[in-house]
């Protein structure tokens, strides 16, 4: 039957277990042989062990495991041709011409560029009697199915990536440790969340801890923002958010305000407020990556001279870090990497030899397929968009299509 082999690539997230679990048992319940490729791209290049059968029983018990039980890396031999044409010889050898794919924009980017050089690999590894004619002709085309596996919830194209859920199960944990000690003391806590460039696990986490500010990347505050409007902007924003969240909204816009002031102090005067109500405690969540709108850093350190120098107030920073991308996966990660590893099996089995790549996602709770470049173009157009502080046109470009 049909050789596949499935990998994990780039940083690891909770949910890539059940993907490929779900890859494997999908695979051989298709009658095809199914292969692990252990360390990502470098073990595609290595060879050797890194690429091995996988059997039934080799995905047991690992549904319930945080991270990548096959490995990860990020690989920089792929990336030279020479590095890709060791990979070729390597799937060719054992018949392998399918490939599952999981992993971020960088790892599915590299698994296209392979696809399309392929013809090209192997007339010169044939040429250089590395493989037989007979090789190179049962082995022409290769196929690719991708799948997202990344806590930040950045790419185009789905609704929630393998693993997100998961670190935002993180998150409020340690958020909700937080506010109890927080209390006790009538302390302020600015939490760091991660997310790359992505704002998604900063927003949401702040909807469900009832955080009293939040700092994302797409939504800088201005640095000259509206004083005047700021607890009704507050207040409209904070429902937009629950309305997107309740309508399945791929993005909030949140309206600026045409009177100016400075972030600053419109971050004191909702903090105030809150004590002045008989709170006890202010939680303030900073994504990594936050900037305000010429594009500085607002980080963690910058908020806290703020609430210390401007209100006096008892602060602390906890940078959660690595935590949010460890630990068990939570149901919705297990049942989204399952559905998706068999529907990357189902795409690959029904592939011509025209057939483009596709990045298997979720759709309004549908895994459909949706062409791989599409996805990794618009999400691209998103990283290029941010660093060039165009937010409004991240934020279209990042809604559902
Ligand atoms: O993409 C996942 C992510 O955890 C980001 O949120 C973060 O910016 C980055 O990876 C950290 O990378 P590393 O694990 O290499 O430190």
């Amino acid at each position: 039957g049909h050789g596949i082999a499935v990998f994990t690539s780039g940083g690891d997230s909770q949910g890539m277990n059940a993907a490929v679990r779900a890859v494997v048992r999908m695979g051989i319940y298709l009658g095809c042989k199914v292969y692990f490729i252990k360390e990502g791209y470098q073990g595609m290049v290595d060879g050797g062990e890194n690429i091995a059968e996988a059997n039934w029983a080799a995905v047991s018990s690992i549904i319930h495991r945080g991270g990548t039980v096959i490995g990860s890396a990020r690989c920089m031999d792929f990336k030279e041709r020479w590095g890709r044409l060791k990979a070729a010889e390597n799937l060719v050898k054992r018949g392998i011409t399918n490939l599952v794919v999981i992993g971020g924009d960088g790892s599915l980017t590299g698994a296209n560029l392979f696809r399309v050089e392929w013809s090209s690999l192997l007339d010169e590894l044939l040429q250089t009697g590395k493989i037989t004619n007979e090789e190179r002709q049962k082995n022409k085309s290769l196929h690719i199915a991708g799948m997202v596996g990344s806590i930040d919830n950045d790419f185009c194209g789905t609704d929630m990536t393998i693993g997100t859920d998961s670190a935002l199960h993180r998150i409020i944990e340690a958020i909700d440790a937080i506010v109890s000690t927080a209390y006790s003391h009538q302390r302020t806590f600015i939490m760091e969340v991660m997310g790359r460039h992505c704002g998604y696990l900063a927003l949401i986490s702040g909807v469900v801890t009832e955080a009293d500010y939040v700092f994302i990347p797409e939504s800088p505050p201005p640095t000259d923002w509206a004083r005047k409007l700021c607890d009704k902007l507050m207040q409209a924003s904070y429902l937009a958010v629950v309305a997107a969240l309740a309508s399945e909204a791929d993005y909030v816009f949140i309206p600026e305000d045409p009177v100016k002031t400075d972030w600053k102090d419109h971050l004191c005067k909702k903090l105030l407020q809150e004590r002045s109500s008989g709170q006890r405690l202010n939680i303030i969540i900073v994504a990594e990556g936050a900037t305000d709108r010429e594009g500085n850093p607002i980080t963690a350190e910058m908020v806290k001279k703020v609430v210390v120098d401007e209100l006096a107030q008892d602060t602390r920073i906890t940078v959660l870090g690595h935590v949010q991308r460890g630990g068990n996966p939570s149901a919705f990660d297990r049942v989204l990497g399952c559905r998706m590893g068999a529907e990357a099996v189902m795409a690959l089995m029904e592939a011509t030899d025209d057939t483009e790549p596709c990045v298997v996602s979720l759709d309004g709770n549908q895994a459909v397929r949706v062409p791989l470049m599409e996805c990794v173009e618009r999400t691209q157009a998103v990283a290029k968009a941010m660093s060039e502080k165009k937010f409004d046109l991240a934020v279209e470009l990042r809604g559902r299509s």
